[in-house]
């Protein structure tokens, strides 16, 4: 009988001494094993409770119930579990979330090419504003109030003196009168126009202005220099031509097309049934405009042009729809890689 008793001592200090050297989820189950398993210690001591005299019994009996509670209580508090670790709802062989990210628009990444490539040949960017006065927009580019040239361009007002501006060309006053010459720039922006939405027009649309003033400039110089961008652009086989045309801040004026194609229903519609895009308006600078921002026209000559970033960016990937661009359509915006 005392020899129960101390056997459930020994017990109690073995289990104090042992739970201190667990150090992980397998030691520990040795040590729940060899303490409180099925053929565990405690259980050995239930199997010799048989032979304990049954006064006795009640009394030895509740000594080992509170040594095996109080062991239970203390694996409890140690709570080490086995795979500790390993999170078994996470399937590790599946493939992760993919990581979309952004992209450029492509008329971004069209204007970034063209400012590239006039940027070879020394054309530094410069930017104006999108509301702008009339006086910068027509009058100091040679359109006079009553000048009949204001129709080609149906323009937003927002009060009788600010609008929205029809073109880039107003960007090229502004340089003109915090700069003198020789100059060299492009202007890259937007521009707004009341016009009707069609396959290749829109209320707003993106321009890219350039603006050339020297000496001696001539207009092969601005026939050679819209021959290189177009060739770098598009390729040595494209195929371009100037027309003859007409702006009140140009004189002589061309407008320059670039061959589409003529085989389909859509290059019909695109092209206006002649296979060619217009891309862009130029000509030498009208001498009334350099009187405007006060250059001497006997000293100064210039070339400039403006061209359409949407009807380049069409040429470029194909595209016979311009409304495409402003939809925000995903789909049709992750095409686009630089
Ligand atoms: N500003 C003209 C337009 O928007 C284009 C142009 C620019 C023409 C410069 C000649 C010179 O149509």
């Amino acid at each position: 009988m005392l020899e129960i008793l101390s056997k459930i001592k020994k017990i109690s200090t073995a289990f104090e001494s042992d739970k201190r050297n667990v150090s992980n989820a397998d030691e520990f189950e040795v040590l729940k094993n060899t303490f409180i398993g099925r053929k565990g210690l405690v259980a050995s001591l239930f199997k010799e409770l048989s032979s304990i005299p049954v006064d006795k019994k009640r009394e030895i009996g509740a000594d080992i119930n509170n040594l095996k509670s109080s062991i239970e209580q203390s694996l409890k508090k140690m709570d080490f579990k086995k795979d500790q670790g390993i999170n078994r709802d996470i399937d590790f062989t599946l493939p992760g979330t993919p990581y979309t990210s952004g992209r450029l628009h492509p008329l971004t990444i069209v204007t970034n090419e063209i400012k590239e490539i006039f940027n070879r040949i020394g054309f530094s960017p410069v930017f104006g504003p999108e509301v702008d006065t009339d006086y910068y927009n027509f009058e100091a580019l040679n359109i006079p109030k009553d000048h009949p040239a204001r129709d080609m361009q149906d323009t937003f007002y927002i009060n009788s003196e600010l609008l929205l501006r029809t073109h880039t060309s107003s960007t090229q006053i502004h340089y003109m009168e915090n700069n003198q010459p020789p100059l060299r720039i492009i202007s890259p922006g937007r521009v707004y126009r009341n016009e009707d939405i069609s396959v290749k027009s829109y209320c707003l649309f993106h321009q890219i202005e350039g603006l050339y003033v020297d000496q001696n400039v001539s207009f092969a110089d601005l026939k050679s220099t819209l021959n290189y961008f177009a060739k770098t652009m598009f390729g040595n086989d494209v195929k371009v031509r100037f027309r003859p045309s007409f702006f009140p801040f140009t004189e002589p004026s061309a407008e320059m097309d670039i061959y589409w194609g003529l085989e389909t229903e859509a290059d019909h519609r695109v092209t206006k049934g002649t296979g060619w895009l217009e891309i862009l308006g130029c000509g030498m600078v009208d001498p009334n405009v350099f009187k405007s921002v006060g250059f001497d026209t006997k000293k100064w000559k210039g070339f400039a042009f403006g061209m359409g970033i949407e009807r380049i960016a069409m040429i470029k990937y194909g595209i016979s729809d311009i409304r495409k661009f402003y939809e925000g359509n995903i789909k049709f915006l992750e095409q686009f890689k630089i």
